[in-house]
């Protein structure tokens, strides 16, 4: 019987815990002041159970330590849900001051969406990799040797002013430049494997073009290639025509033109009757009724040979399509600046 004392220690402790809460704890203040009271490190209630316990004889301890192990666990709990009860009570009393209403239905978050461009892009290179083609990839610093010479352009060829070119670093031995196109991907393509070959490469081109509805000096290409035996202009013209149905739908007008590019004989340009005013003649075309959205052609047999092919055996045709020309066709846009001022109310539509 020499423990009553002891154990009454532990009923007290827990009859003034009860008898406390049971008064109500309302404030932060009132909070701190039990929580200190009963489990305060220093002075608390509970911790001194357990400095009490030490004084104790060896063989009374357990049943001691247990007893006041449970009142420690039941009090620490009772405290916790304290605690949590006033932080609700005080973050309903902040809504109630700042006039929030906790029971309106949210505002939705909007999710983020693809870049129109994006959407074309990924549209092209499905079209593409259902054909059989894959994807190739290659710098946008480029060297003029693959830009240009290695494609036809000799220095001081007419035909690189079409292309007006931004230039890193006129000095080097083959100068760096911004590539114009996505073309020089044909020339790494060729070099690194053999035939057949059958590839699209998207990118980002840049020219020194003044800008206005159609053209922009940081634009995108998908460049596309095919060098096999027998490959012909049938094949270059069914694969376009067939992507240009993909794209717009089978009753879109192409019309193919010859064109000059000195990596190709013969080149065309391919255009595609205007959206905006269905070949009447507007802003959009400068009047003409058409939008010339890709560069084609048969792969010149010099560039073969060039590349280690025998142009006997091989024959292939590429083209270089516009991005922003196809996006502004598909949706309808009439100024490529569009897809580039980050306009939330533009790019949401898509
Ligand atoms: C070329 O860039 C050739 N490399 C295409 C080619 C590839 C021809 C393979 C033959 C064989 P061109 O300069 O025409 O060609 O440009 C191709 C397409 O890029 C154009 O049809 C047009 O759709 C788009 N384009 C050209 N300049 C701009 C510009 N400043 N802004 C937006 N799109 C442009």
């Amino acid at each position: 019987m020499a423990e009553r004392p002891l154990d009454d220690a532990v009923e007290r402790v827990l009859a003034a815990f009860r008898e406390e809460v049971g008064r109500g704890v309302s404030s932060r203040s009132e909070f701190e002041r039990v929580k200190g009271r009963f489990l305060g490190r220093e002075k608390g209630l509970v911790p001194a159970l357990f400095v009490q316990l030490k004084s104790l004889p060896p063989q009374k301890r357990a049943s001691f330590g247990a007893r006041a192990n449970a009142a420690k666990v039941e009090i620490e709990n009772a405290v916790a849900d304290l605690a949590s009860d006033l932080e609700r009570a005080e973050a309903d009393s902040r809504d109630r001051a700042a006039g929030v209403d906790v029971t309106l239905p949210g505002r939705r978050a909007r999710p983020g969406g693809l870049h129109p461009l994006t959407l074309v892009r990924r549209r092209i290179e499905d079209i593409f990799l259902r054909m059989g083609y894959s994807i190739a990839d290659g710098p946008e610093v480029e060297s003029d040797f693959h830009n240009f010479e290695a494609l036809n352009f000799p220095p001081e060829h007419p035909a690189r002013d079409t292309q007006d070119t931004l230039l890193l670093d006129r000095k080097a031995r083959s100068p760096l430049l911004l590539r114009t196109h996505t073309s020089p991907v044909q020339i790494r393509e060729m070099r690194r494997h053999g035939a057949p070959l059958r590839i699209i490469v998207p990118g980002r081109v840049y020219r020194r073009d003044e800008v206005d509805a159609t053209h922009s000096p940081v634009f995108h290409q998908v460049e596309g290639l095919v060098v096999d035996r027998g490959i012909s202009m049938a094949d270059l013209k069914g694969t376009v025509t067939t992507f240009l149905g993909e794209l717009f739908g089978r009753d879109t007008h192409a019309r193919f033109i010859p064109t000059f590019f000195p990596f190709v004989e013969p080149g065309m340009q391919v255009n595609i009757d205007c959206f905006i005013c269905r070949g009447v003649g507007c802003r959009t075309c400068h009047r003409s009724g058409w939008i010339e959205i890709l560069g084609a052609g048969m792969v010149h047999p010099e560039i073969l040979a060039a590349q280690g092919y025998d142009p006997e055996r091989y024959t292939g045709f590429a083209f270089g399509v516009g991005v922003e020309r196809i996006a502004l066709l598909r949706y309808g846009v009439d100024d490529i600046r569009h897809f580039y001022a980050n306009d939330l109310r533009f790019l949401r539509q898509f």
